[in-house]
């Protein structure tokens, strides 16, 4: 252990970071960000929700990887790995010490999640107790897990929402893998103190890396307003749905916390900062959010003018189960992991406008000349409505 500069606190010496879901959007920024941190980064991903192919049941390509390597010139060890597969995971994380892990691999669709249920538990739930368990094998207790503001249900007036609020009340299968796995974080670490759990609640994150190099591009039939703005505004989709446009805000439509993803990959390289210099930390949870709450008319005319498009719109009446408002109180993280979102609403749009035109068919062009199967596991954008509601990542995973 050595000193953290300016203060007396210990300060672990940390090289390794194991990143699970690492070719997915929010994964593949924040890999970026801990390259150049200066972190060494293991990932692992199954591509269930992004585009990749494994040509010889052995070697494969990501590209969204391949690309945070060419925008950093640094190396990233990446696997075709499902967390399901426990002995495959085992032997990927034994072959190097690892420092701490950053799991952000699960299935996030909540409406697919209604209509799969089992699915999203074995897949968010086994594949978390996997990952614990080989962590503990390896004697790694250092876990940061990518939560969500779902865990908090309706905050009705709590608004802007802290930590200190409640958790449970979700309406949905895929939060409530969410709300499970944080309880069961709980139950893990009170039961064994070695561990340092710290619990990650993202807002909305949008946007993509300035460059324009890498951003979101779902496998999987998607309903995430920005990528869906942006395919209306390209002329892919027809129109933007939006349910619910006489609830009490501003214009009449549901508020939200959208947050840069740049400044949500900071607030992990921020969180382990944090569990370095604190190896008794316990579990702590922290909402990472703008505090600006921010309905998705103000969003969708920010778009327009920052991308000089005009977007059709079909407003649709709210539907039930909807959430009005959801917006963050950042100040713990401020306080705590000395970290604030940065990022106004103009550059999210920017940049994943940027993302958008310099990649009309995301990173599909990467592999797609490769093998045709590869095609398999790259879905058609399915017509799929957006909401402000509880069923849309609108409503905030
Ligand atoms: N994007 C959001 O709006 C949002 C909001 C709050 C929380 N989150 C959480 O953040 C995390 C990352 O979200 P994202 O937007 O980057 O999603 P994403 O789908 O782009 O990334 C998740 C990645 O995990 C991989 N994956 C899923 N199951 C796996 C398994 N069993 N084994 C190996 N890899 C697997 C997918 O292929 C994908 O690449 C998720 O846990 C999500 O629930 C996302």
């Amino acid at each position: 252990m050595d000193r953290v500069e300016g203060t007396s606190e210990p300060h672990r010496e940390w090289k390794t970071i194991f990143v699970t879901g690492g070719a997915g959007y929010i994964g593949s920024h924040c890999i970026l960000t801990l390259l150049e941190a200066g972190y060494t980064v293991v990932t692992v991903d199954n591509f269930t929700n992004a585009v990749g192919i494994v040509k010889d049941g052995h070697s494969c390509v990501a590209p969204s990887i391949q690309r945070v390597e060419q925008i950093t010139g640094k190396k990233v060890i990446f696997h075709h790995c499902d967390l399901l597969d426990k002995k495959k995971l085992s032997e990927v994380f034994a072959e190097q010490k690892i420092d701490c892990v950053i799991h952000f691999a699960a299935m996030k669709a909540v409406g697919e999640s209604m209509q799969v249920p089992f699915l999203y538990y074995k897949n968010n739930i086994m594949g978390t107790i996997n990952l614990l368990e080989v962590m503990a094998e390896n004697n790694c207790h250092e876990f940061v897990f990518s939560s969500s503001c779902t865990v908090y249900g309706d905050p009705g007036d709590a608004l802007p929402i802290t930590e200190e609020h409640p958790t449970g009340g979700v309406t949905n299968v895929y939060g409530r893998t969410k709300f499970f796995i944080e309880e069961m974080l709980k139950d893990i670490y009170n039961a064994d103190k070695r561990w340092n759990i710290v619990l990650l609640r993202y807002f909305n994150p949008v946007g993509a890396h300035p460059s324009g190099i890498i951003g979101e591009d779902p496998t999987k039939p998607f309903a995430n307003l920005m990528p869906y703005m942006a395919q209306v505004a390209i002329g892919t989709k027809p129109s933007l749905t939006i349910f619910g446009t006489d609830y009490e805000t501003e214009d009449g439509t549901g508020v939200r916390d959208y947050i840069h993803i740049m400044d949500l990959a900071e607030g992990h390289v921020a969180a382990l900062s944090k569990l370095k210099r604190e190896p008794s930390l316990g579990l702590k949870a922290y909402n990472l959010g703008t505090g600006k709450g921010v309905t998705v008319l103000q969003l969708v005319h920010t778009f327009e003018r920052v991308t000089g498009t005009t977007l059709t719109l079909d407003l649709k009446d709210r539907r039930e189960g909807d959430i009005v408002a959801m917006y963050a109180d950042p100040s713990l993280a401020e306080k705590e992991l000395g970290w604030t979102a940065k990022r106004s609403i103009e550059e999210m749009c920017r940049d994943f406008w940027k993302w958008q035109t310099q990649n009309p068919t995301g990173y599909r062009g990467d592999v797609s000349h490769m093998i045709p199967a590869a095609k398999s596991n790259l879905s058609e954008s399915a017509t799929v409505s957006l909401t402000n509601g509880n069923h849309s990542a609108v409503n905030g995973h």
